[in-house]
């Protein structure tokens, strides 16, 4: 799907579909009445036979010749206007998108003076179409030996964003363009996402990071079993211990030239497939936790991004890969290892995995002296229960890096919420024979697997930890994810790091 940005002094043939935007219980705009005074009528009889109010998500269309914009012309709910914003509005972007493939339309166009509101400016609901549009159209479909010729087709071929406010300079272009790219960031992470365990492992995820830093210009380097080996990476190597497939750390390096604002690290949590090991998972939804390499993910495609992008900031993207397997002699409940920082755990459960490879990819960030640490994980199920697939989890003992953290969230529509992370959590991982456990008590298992991770964050140096168990899996009923993989965080780092940047 093509989406173009119009404006009003351009000659332009009739769409197939205009959709406009409309609050609950407002007045027909005096620029829709002028634009399209023949609908307006129809809309005002709607109106006043409350057979249209404007509740989210409602629509009201109908058809004429007459209309100048297309034969078609469709309300849209936006609800009420005083709760409008830009969650809202990327709801509407999906419903737009949703309508448009419910019509088999071929050219839509939307009208996006009506759906500025709320602090949604022109720019901004620009680019939030673009992405959704090429998000929502997004297929993992590989896989499937049979396509029907039906599905082929592409429904929407063409969105054409009018806008009756000319529009100043190219920031409008700017901020669609930006979208764009992370858009295809967000897919890539799908992607490797949505590759069963049986192809997308250590080995696999690492020739794909390589291919990109290639394609990309970036710098790429993976530590092997013999490297982890001699640093001694003790969390790593006991994840890996029941997989065939030897571990690996991928290290990804862009913009060693803008070290000024500071380094940025991003570290993600890569375990191929989890099956809890001794710890046995439940079998119900195991199949699932080939999503457990989502931050990976979201590391190794954000690089690609900012790549993409140009940005003037010096980012590492780190990515430890390990399949969490039941095997011969794989680690056992009560072993004791020790971490690459030298700490020693008692691995009291083996499906609390994550926290032990992220726990020495961590310390080895400090290497590079960053200003920023962000760790990606799909770490607890804890975080799941609690925000279910509408929030991040955030925890980090920096309040500046945790707002910065936020802000790109809310820009971006992956929205975090934060957890504390007090002192007075450390007491349930305090180990019995060895420094620490990993794993705390029955409760606040988010916050305990985090006051784990903070055990081997380089001293002071601002760090924020993202789970994403909850979000990085879609269940099919958001508007720009299909069923699968969500591409969790790409979006969110992309934004924090244009932030960074000061772009
Ligand atoms: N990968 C899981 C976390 C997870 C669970 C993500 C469900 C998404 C959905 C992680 O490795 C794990 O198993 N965590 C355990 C920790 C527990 C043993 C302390 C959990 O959350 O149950
Ligand atoms: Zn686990
Ligand atoms: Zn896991």
């Amino acid at each position: 799907m093509e989406t173009v940005l119009m404006t009003a002094s351009e000659k332009r043939k009739p769409a197939d579909l205009l959709i406009v935007g409309f609050f609950e219980n407002e007045k027909l705009s005096k620029e829709m009445v002028q634009l399209e005074p023949d609908f307006s009528k129809a809309a005002q009889a709607a109106l006043e036979r409350k057979r249209f109010s404007g509740k989210s998500a409602q629509t009201f269309s109908s058809y004429s010749e007459q209309y100048q914009e297309a034969a078609e012309i469709m309300m849209l709910g936006l609800g009420e206007k005083k709760k409008y914003g830009v969650t809202g509005f990327r709801q509407a972007a999906g419903n737009i998108i949703k309508a448009a493939k419910r019509t088999k339309a071929k050219t839509v166009r939307v009208l996006l003076d009506t759906f500025l509101a709320g602090g949604v400016h022109l720019e901004q609901a620009a680019g939030i179409i673009s992405e959704i549009s090429i998000l929502a159209s997004y297929e993992f479909k590989c896989y499937k030996t049979k396509t029907d010729e039906e599905d082929k087709k592409e429904p929407v071929a063409k969105l054409e964003m009018l806008a009756l406010k000319k529009p100043g300079g190219n920031a409008i272009q700017r901020r669609m363009e930006w979208n764009r790219v992370v858009a295809q960031g967000v897919i890539l992470a799908r992607d490797f996402i949505n590759e069963p365990a049986n192809v997308m492992n250590a080995d696999k995820l690492s020739e794909e990071a390589k291919k990109l830093a290639v394609q990309k210009k970036i710098h790429c380097e993976i530590l092997h079993l013999p490297q982890l080996k001699q640093l001694k990476m003790g969390g790593i190597l006991a994840v890996n211990q029941g997989s065939r497939t030897p571990p690996a750390l991928v290290i990804l390096e862009y913009g060693k030239n803008y070290q000024k604002k500071g380094t940025v690290c991003l570290v993600g949590k890569g375990v191929t497939f989890d099956t809890g090991g001794i710890s046995l998972k439940p079998s119900k939804d195991m199949d699932k936790m080939k999503y457990d390499m989502s931050g990976a993910a979201a590391v190794i495609a954000t690089l690609g991004v900012v790549a993409d992008l140009k940005l003037p900031v010096h980012v590492i993207g780190l990515a430890p890969l390990v399949e969490n397997m039941v095997a011969e002699d794989p680690q056992r409940p009560g072993d004791i290892i020790r971490m690459y920082n030298g700490k020693t755990v008692e691995v009291l459960n083996t499906d609390a995995e994550g926290r032990l490879i992220l726990g020495d990819a961590l310390s080895y960030a400090e290497k590079y002296h960053p200003k920023a640490i962000l760790d990606i994980a799909t770490l607890t199920g804890s975080c799941a229960a609690t925000f279910g697939d509408k929030a991040i989890g955030l925890l980090g003992t920096d309040a500046r890096l945790l707002a910065r953290v936020k802000k790109a969230g809310e820009e971006t529509g992956e929205r975090c919420w934060e957890l504390p992370l007090w002192d007075e959590y450390a007491e349930s991982i305090k180990g019995l024979h060895a420094d620490i456990n990993n794993i705390g008590g029955p409760y606040a298992g988010t916050i305990t697997a985090t006051m784990f991770l903070k055990e081997f964050v380089p001293a002071g140096t601002p760090w924020a930890h993202l789970d994403i168990a909850g979000t990085a899996w879609s269940e099919g009923n958001r508007p720009d994810c299909p069923k699968g993989a969500a591409g969790a965080g790409v979006r969110l780092f992309a934004r924090f790091l244009t932030n960074w940047a000061g772009k």
